[in-house]
Order: structure tokens, then C-alpha cells, then sequence
């Protein structure tokens, strides 16, 4: 069962929201509408229980109920080529950092590659998206945004979470910070809509954590190396600085310490 809100504030995005009370992944409902029907661009499926949400390369995303939202859009940006894709993604990580400096007074908030979203160096959100590619370009896109807002204590599972309450000493009310996002989100597609590809890219780069900073990393065999993120190639890879060369790495490839 789930009520349907409808958000005056925006166009499309959440403008249709399925407010669940319980749900065991918000991607999952999106996969199941979608190969139901067509709902409009823009709909969300939200709780604030999740009871198993997924996340990053085949990981859970662990959220405690009542406590956090978690919301997934439907979007159908035919006009992404699958090539493109990143975009997407980084148009998603900045207006979820948007969103969050409206209420974190930090200069800190940043995009850790490829798109979980940080507040110094603890995580405060990730995203999930997952897309279907036609020859056309992205047929259908869910994506999923975990945010942790009210929660204090985490499973020790997690290395460095925090949440809206951790940062700022507050509570916060979810059905109004959800109606809020989706706000922030919308001037990102349109962004994305209008071809603004270039702005995007560099505000992506401006708000990328470690960006330009010399740190260690960890290969694929958890061996440490020195390097210096320089950038992003065009099918999202990022690109580190070590020594005098230029290399790429892929998800799997390197970790951050
Ligand atoms: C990550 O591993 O950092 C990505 C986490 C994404 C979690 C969100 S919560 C809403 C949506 N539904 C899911 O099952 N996962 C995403």
C-alpha cells in the first residue's frame, strides 16, 4: 500500500510520489512499475523503511527504519547514449549535494567517485542507478538515493557513515526534506535536457572529493599506491596522476583510504 503525493514545487521530478510505509527496495518497486507500465517521467517511490535496499556492486544499503529516506525516479532519457551515461550520474550527485547544503552549513559536502556523496570524509548518501540501454540511448533509468538523515548509531559494518542529525546536532522531517530533493534534482536534468554537458562536467570536477589532492589508494590487490586525481574520462573512468603518468581505473579497480 503506499499514498500518492503530489509535489506542487516541481515539473516532473516526484511530482507523481508513491510514499510507501514499508518497502523492501525502492529500485525494486521502480523495476517492477516499470515492467508493468509506463509511469511518468519523474515518478518516485519513497519510504522511510527500507528493509533491504540495495546498494553499489551488489552490496545492501542498511538503513534503520522510520529514520532516513529512500527514494528511486523514474526517468527515460533516450537522449543519453549509453557512452554518456556518466552524466547522468553526475548530474544526480550534484543536485543531491545541492540539496544537502541547503541544511549542512559545510563546505565539505563533495562527490566521492563515482557518486556517493560525503560530508568531510564521512559518507552521507549513495546512489544507485540503474539503467536500460537501448540502440536509441537510456531507455529507462531508476535511480536510487539512500540519504541518512535522523540516524545516530550505525552497524559497525559501515566504515564512515553519518547522517543529517550526526552533523548537525537536529532532526529533521523526512516527508519534507523528500519533496525537497526532488527541487534539487530537477534544474540537474534540465541542465542535462538542454545539452549543458560542459557545466556539468566541470561542476562535477569542483565538487569531487580529493580532487587534485595528492592521497593513497588501493589497487584491485589491496596494494597501496600515491597518486592525484586529475579527472574524469568520457565514459566516467577516473583518471589518477601517479608519478608522471596518466591512468584509468574503473569501479572494481581502486579503493580509497
Ligand atoms: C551505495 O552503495 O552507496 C548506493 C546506495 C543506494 C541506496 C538507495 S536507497 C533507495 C534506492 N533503493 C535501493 O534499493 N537502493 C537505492
Amino acid at each position: 500500500m503506499y499514498t500518492l503525493l503530489s509535489h506542487s514545487r516541481t515539473i516532473f521530478m516526484g511530482k507523481e510520489t508513491r510514499c510507501y510505509e514499508h518497502a523492501t527496495s525502492t529500485n525494486e518497486i521502480a523495476s517492477i512499475l516499470l515492467s508493468n507500465f509506463r509511469p511518468a517521467e519523474g515518478t518516485a517511490i519513497l519510504t522511510f523503511d527500507q528493509t533491504a535496499g540495495k546498494g553499489q556492486r551488489g552490496n545492501t544499503w542498511l538503513s534503520e527504519a522510520g529514520k532516513n529516506i529512500a527514494v528511486s525516479y523514474i526517468l527515460y532519457p533516450l537522449f543519453i547514449s549509453a557512452a554518456k551515461q556518466f552524466l547522468l550520474a553526475q548530474a544526480i550527485a550534484l543536485g543531491v549535494c545541492d540539496f544537502i547544503r541547503q541544511y549542512i552549513d559545510s563546505n565539505e559536502v563533495r562527490i566521492k567517485w563515482p557518486n556517493d556523496i560525503y560530508v568531510g570524509s564521512k559518507k552521507i548518501a549513495g546512489i544507485l542507478i540503474e539503467n536500460t540501454i537501448s540502440n536509441a540511448g537510456i531507455k529507462n533509468s531508476i535511480i536510487g538515493i539512500g540519504i541518512n538523515v535522523n540516524q545516530t548509531n550505525f552497524d559497525n559494518k559501515l566504515l564512515n557513515p553519518t547522517s543529517f542529525t550526526k552533523e548537525t546536532g537536529k532532526e529533521f522531517n523526512l516527508p519534507g526534506l523528500a519533496e525537497n530533493l526532488s527541487a534539487c534534482l530537477e534544474p540537474r536534468i534540465l541542465a542535462l535536457k538542454a545539452q549543458k554537458t560542459a557545466l556539468i562536467e566541470t561542476d562535477y570536477l569542483n565538487n569531487l572529493y580529493k580532487y587534485q589532492q595528492s592521497a593513497t589508494y588501493l589497487d584491485s590487490d589491496g596494494i597501496p599506491f600515491e597518486g592525484t586525481i586529475i579527472g574524469i574520462a568520457p565514459g566516467g573512468k577516473l583518471i589518477v596522476q601517479i608519478k608522471d603518468k596518466n591512468c584509468l581505473f574503473d569501479l572494481k579497480e581502486i579503493s580509497f583510504c
